[in-house]
């Protein structure tokens, strides 16, 4: 178990194997609740929700599930207008739990409709990607898409308990496994040097989505980096923002490829790479460690860049971004991989170098 200190919103990270099937028993004993709403997507309630489903009613729940289609699509005003008009008709009271049990698209949104309905109702995250484990169920950041960007509308709301059952992931497709493997890579890069290399050595292992073991101490390790950083900063105002390495360019490759052509984590991977490629400008990695990180990175068999994002379309998306601040584009530059890290402005023409460098990446992959 690994505890998200954050004085009287402090919650803990329940990581097991199986446990899936004990999310009843927990919420009893942890926070008593008997009224709740499960919502998650088609594919989820199809492989996971019956067992779900089970584990509440057995501790004597009573239980609504409201289901959204699965993909990014989902984040959106509409549906989320359409949860509250369920949630209402539900006669949920103040005390009932909303459980978001899927991937980030539904851990956002349902984290967000339950932070706003009857002004914030308790919420339960119970991940089931990678991605999701390791990274959005932690931190109590939710949001919605608009038309113009990614996460423009949200809030932090802190959930009562993560509950991560790390053997679900192993019907994920190993796209939605390497996404997710882009947030635990970029985890050992900004926090913990050997952990990026031990996650390197066993990439196999998370290809096949292995030993449950070893992936559950992988995600452990994850959710305490996270969990260290979210209890320093959890309103995202200084150190909170190293977790934004890779995302400045990974943004702007996944909205330049209209948030469907690559995964949230792949885009980071990529975005990672021309990042770093900025601190190799710049003299802040030699040409040693760029490459062994490089060549570590590559491994992964990433899908290809949009064929259609220019270096300008490209700058454009960035520029968007919310992290834009009076038009300056900070950026998370690592000087020592696991150590050394910056928030620091990058210019246009250094956007365009690491851009170039991708191509470049990507012609020479064949
Ligand atoms: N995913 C970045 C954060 O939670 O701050």
């Amino acid at each position: 178990m690994v505890e998200v200190g954050l004085e009287e919103a402090s919650y803990p990270i329940i990581i097991e194997a199986s446990s899936l099937s004990s999310t009843g028993e927990v919420i009893r004993k942890r926070i008593g609740r008997k009224r709740g709403v499960v919502i998650t997507d088609e594919t989820v309630d199809e492989l996971y929700g019956s067992d779900l489903d089970d584990s509440l009613r057995n501790e004597g729940m009573k239980i609504d599930k409201l289901v959204v289609e699965p993909g990014e699509g989902s984040k959106s005003l509409d549906v989320a207008g359409r949860l509250y008009q369920e949630l209402a008709e539900l006669n949920l009271h103040r005390d009932s739990v909303v459980l978001a049990f899927g991937g980030g698209v539904v851990g956002d949104l349902a984290g967000f409709v339950g932070s706003t309905f009857l002004r914030g109702l308790p919420v339960i995250q119970v991940p089931t990607t990678l991605l999701a484990q390791v990274d959005s169920s932690v931190g109590g950041k939710t949001a919605i898409n608009l038309a113009r960007g990614k996460n423009l509308v949200g809030t932090f709301h802190q959930p009562e308990i993560v509950l991560i059952d790390p053997v679900v992931l192993e019907t994920l497709s190993s796209a939605d496994v390497r996404s997710g493997l882009g947030e635990v890579l970029k985890y050992g890069l900004i926090w913990d040097e050997n952990f990026f290399w031990k996650t390197v050595e066993s990439l196999e292992l998370f290809e096949e989505v292995g030993d449950p073991e070893e992936l559950e101490a992988s995600v452990s390790r994850c959710c305490e980096i996270k969990a260290e950083v979210v209890g320093r900063d959890e309103l995202d105002k200084g150190l909170r923002q190293i977790l934004n390495f890779g995302h400045t360019i990974g943004h702007g490759i996944e909205a330049g490829s209209g948030y469907g052509e690559l995964k949230h984590g792949e885009a980071v991977i990529w975005g990672m790479i021309g990042e770093l490629w900025i601190s190799l400008n710049r003299g802040y990695l030699t040409d040693e460690t760029f490459d062994q990180i490089l060549g570590a990175l590559t491994r992964l068999s990433l899908p290809a860049l949009p064929d259609d994002l220019t270096n300008a379309r490209l700058l454009e998306y960035i520029h968007r971004d919310k992290k834009v601040r009076d038009g300056v584009i900070n950026c998370v530059l690592i000087k020592e991989p696991g150590e050394d890290i910056d928030l620091e402005r990058v210019g246009d023409t250094e956007l365009k170098g690491a851009w170039e460098f991708l191509r470049s990446l990507e012609v020479s992959q064949g």
